[in-house]
């Protein structure tokens, strides 16, 4: 794509131009997707863990530090000025991408895990917790949202509710209802679960813990790619979600919170730019959003993130998440052609994640055995642990897609599968 007339083009992403679904086109976007692996052409088939990057992105991250190179927020100079521009239209970029109600809502951290950290670490030390309370999680959390929470309550005695799920990898909603207690103080919980593929019904999670008077955190690291997120909508009162699998750069994210929210917890940590004022007996700190961002951030994270957000918007969205459903449907359909193979997570409200096990065989060996003919998956725990245990199994196999991806590579995908049975099975 051309760099230039892309980033000139209209600065709000809502005017975008549209482009026609082609996937030969959008191919040619990601540079990567063109080389070999192990001398046969790459099938990327790990989205879930990270996504690949269009040219734009990348030329983004070149061009800031050919032309624009400068510390934000900081300097009168020119340089300084065109980087806290182009950093602060990014997370403009963010708010509209997700319809939050401001800019001051969107706070750039380090991806979706610093984003439940910083929730979790600020809300304990604004005295919301008190001893005995308890924070309503799922059985399907990665541990990203499982461990700030304990981390959180060990000094306190708070303790983790977990909503149950079925042998389809389903919360059970009717058990969700009945952990709310007096002491229910938060609930957090995963949009699309990046080991099952299941997507929760978030809205009426909302909803529940709402009418409970109690506030909600929502784990979008595997929703924000594949469907449409509007935070005022759904009703999160906190979202969170990692740039690297939305298209951008590795190391920048986002944590959205509503601004009551906000503006009432304490700093998350202290340094440059969070502060009003320093003496050496009292501090007083900066309006949000800038209150949780101490310290130089990741200036060039942020500008790439967003342009990757308007390269995504230069779609219709419902077009990239209609070949995502195609591909998952075409995948497990093939897949389960092959003999032993067996599915984990079935749900019937799927992401394009496709976590699998085959009989006799272990998941790395299938992992290590594909990567010869150039075929990229994830095998492993995938960072949740608990639904390893819920399913009785010490690992998986995961393909999981993006709207780049082909019906051709499912079937090589499938072939290689074949191929590993006869070498093990
Ligand atoms: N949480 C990421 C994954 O599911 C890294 O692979």
């Amino acid at each position: 794509m051309d760099f230039d007339q892309f980033i000139q083009d209209t600065e709000t992403i809502k005017k975008i131009k549209k482009r026609k679904f082609n996937l030969d086109k959008i191919r040619a976007d990601f540079p990567i997707l063109s080389r070999e692996v192990n001398g046969k052409p790459l099938v990327y088939l790990d989205n879930a863990a990270t996504t690949q990057k269009p040219d734009v992105v990348i030329e983004s991250v070149k061009h800031y530090y050919a032309y624009e190179n400068a510390n934000i927020h900081r300097g009168l100079h020119h340089l300084s000025e065109l980087a806290t521009e182009a950093y602060e239209n990014a997370r403009l970029k963010v708010k509209e991408y997700i319809n939050a109600l401001s800019a001051s809502e969107i706070v750039f951290v380090r991806g979706a895990t610093e984003g439940i950290n910083l929730v979790a670490n600020t809300f304990c030390r604004s005295g919301q917790f008190q001893d005995g309370d308890e924070i309503i999680i799922s059985e399907m959390e990665h541990h990203a949202n499982i461990v700030p929470w304990q981390l959180v309550c060990e000094d306190k005695n708070i303790k983790l509710k977990v909503i149950p799920m079925n042998d389809r990898g389903e919360l059970i909603m009717e058990e969700y209802v009945k952990l709310f207690s007096s002491k229910t103080k938060f609930v957090s919980v995963v949009h699309a679960s990046n080991s099952l593929g299941t997507i929760n019904p978030v809205k009426e999670i909302i909803e529940i813990a709402h009418e409970h008077g109690v506030p909600a955190l929502i784990d979008g690291a595997q929703s924000i790619q594949h469907s449409r997120i509007d935070v005022q909508k759904l009703g999160a009162d906190f979202f969170v979600f990692s740039g690297h699998k939305i298209y951008g750069p590795t190391g920048i994210g986002v944590l959205y919170g509503k601004a009551e929210y906000l503006n009432m917890l304490p700093p998350y940590q202290g340094g440059g730019d969070m502060i009003r004022e320093v003496t050496f007996e009292k501090t007083t700190y900066n309006d949000i959003p800038t209150k949780f961002e101490a310290g130089t951030p990741n200036i060039v994270g942020g500008i790439g993130l967003g342009v990757a957000l308007k390269y995504l918007r230069s779609f219709n969205l419902e077009d990239l998440m209609s070949h995502e459903k195609k591909l998952l449907d075409y995948a497990t359909e093939r897949l389960l052609e092959i003999e032993g193979l067996k599915i984990i997570g079935t749900a019937k409200n799927k992401t394009s994640v496709l976590a699998f096990t085959i009989e006799g065989i272990h998941p790395y060996d299938i992992g290590t055995i594909i990567d010869t003919d150039g075929i990229a998956i994830r095998t492993g725990h995938h960072c949740t642990q608990p639904v390893m245990r819920r399913f009785n199994v010490p690992a998986t196999a995961r393909a999981s897609f993006s709207f780049y991806n082909t019906f051709e590579e499912v079937d090589k995908l499938h072939d290689a599968l074949i191929k590993v049975k006869k070498m093990l099975g």
